[in-house]
């Protein structure tokens, strides 16, 4: 089968001409994908169920932090000494299996699957909510592949990224240089947001598989969000709530999820403020695809009220 422009617009729950404005040319180079059979499915789930038992990542430990520190180091090495070319992350640019997720099932693919539809998937979601801001802020930015996408599309905004750990900034300060963007970047603890830094007037904040890692420690930042009233917010992030209970492929994701530790509470928070309104939530969105354990890329987008 065929990622198509029709396909995206049920699985982005938007209608066709929008995506055809904004994806139109990535669909070019065909994306194709074929469901697993019955036999094929059930194996893997019985694979899947082993892995999670076994796996004992925690995110939001202690450690992590040096973890990150030392993952973004070696990134910062390789492109500083021009050994690697590309600032994709070695999560997605080194995926060694083919099998990925698909609205709630399993497909194979060619192993840049992921990377693919992520591309697309930004490309929509930056332009359809970011088209009027001037200034991006990114928290929690790694490698800063994110930021050089907005520059390709918004080459005339401002672009803010930061992180908590010191190599994801210097790799910003190459990126800057490198691909000659307006790039500014600072050292932001999203746990203990610095209460000094005050986001422009007419600012998009934007966190992708960031705010995951705090593992519920999110209270701060969301305050923190609403204080400075940017203008909208967009998470895209794993939302346990947003799995389906009769699904057997998002139950391994929500087990998965659980067990990392991965932050559960920002769906339940953002309600929260929204029925005291704090906030209007204007889309949520089931991640559309997601990598073999889990739906990394669902979506919330909001607004502080005024
Ligand atoms: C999974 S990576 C996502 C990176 C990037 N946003 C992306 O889409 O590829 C998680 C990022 O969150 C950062 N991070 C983890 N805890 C953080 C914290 N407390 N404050 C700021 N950044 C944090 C890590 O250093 C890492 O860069």
């Amino acid at each position: 089968m065929i990622v198509t422009s029709n396909l995206l617009s049920k699985l982005f729950k938007t209608n066709n001409s929008e995506i055809r404005l904004f994806c139109l040319n990535l669909l070019k180079k065909k994306i194709t994908f074929k469901y697993l059979d019955k036999k094929k499915e059930k194996d893997l789930i019985k694979k899947l169920i082993k892995k999670i038992a076994i796996d004992s990542q925690k995110v939001g430990a202690k450690v992590r932090k040096r973890v990150w520190y030392r993952g973004w180091k070696e990134t910062l090495d390789l492109v500083v000494k021009k050994r690697e070319k590309s600032y994709l992350p070695k999560y997605l640019s080194l995926q060694k299996n083919n099998i990925f997720r698909l609205n709630g099932k399993f497909v194979k693919s060619k192993k840049n699957f992921e990377i693919q539809m992520l591309n697309i998937y930004r490309n929509w979601y930056f332009q359809k909510y970011f088209n009027l801001v001037d200034n991006i802020y990114e928290f929690g930015v790694g490698t800063g592949h994110n930021l050089i996408a907005l520059s390709k599309l918004f080459p005339k905004k401002v672009l803010y990224g930061s992180d908590f750990v010191s190599p994801s900034i210097k790799i910003l300060k190459n990126i800057k240089k490198d691909k000659n963007i307006d790039l500014k970047f600072f050292i932001f603890d999203m746990e203990k947001p610095n209460k000094n830094l005050k986001i422009q007037k007419n600012s998009a904040v934007y966190t992708s598989g960031a705010i995951e890692q705090l593992s519920g420690r999110i209270e701060n930042f969301v305050n923190f969000l609403i204080k400075n009233k940017p203008k909208i917010v967009l998470h895209s992030e794993p939302i346990l709530q947003f799995y389906k209970s009769n699904n057997q492929v998002d139950a391994l994701g929500k087990i998965f999820h659980l067990k990392r530790s991965y932050t559960s509470n920002l769906y339940t928070l953002l309600s929260k403020y929204e029925k005291e309104g704090k906030i209007n939530i204007i889309k949520k969105l089931k991640s559309p695809f997601g990598s073999l354990m889990m739906e990394g890329y669902s979506l919330i987008v909001w607004k502080p009220t005024k």
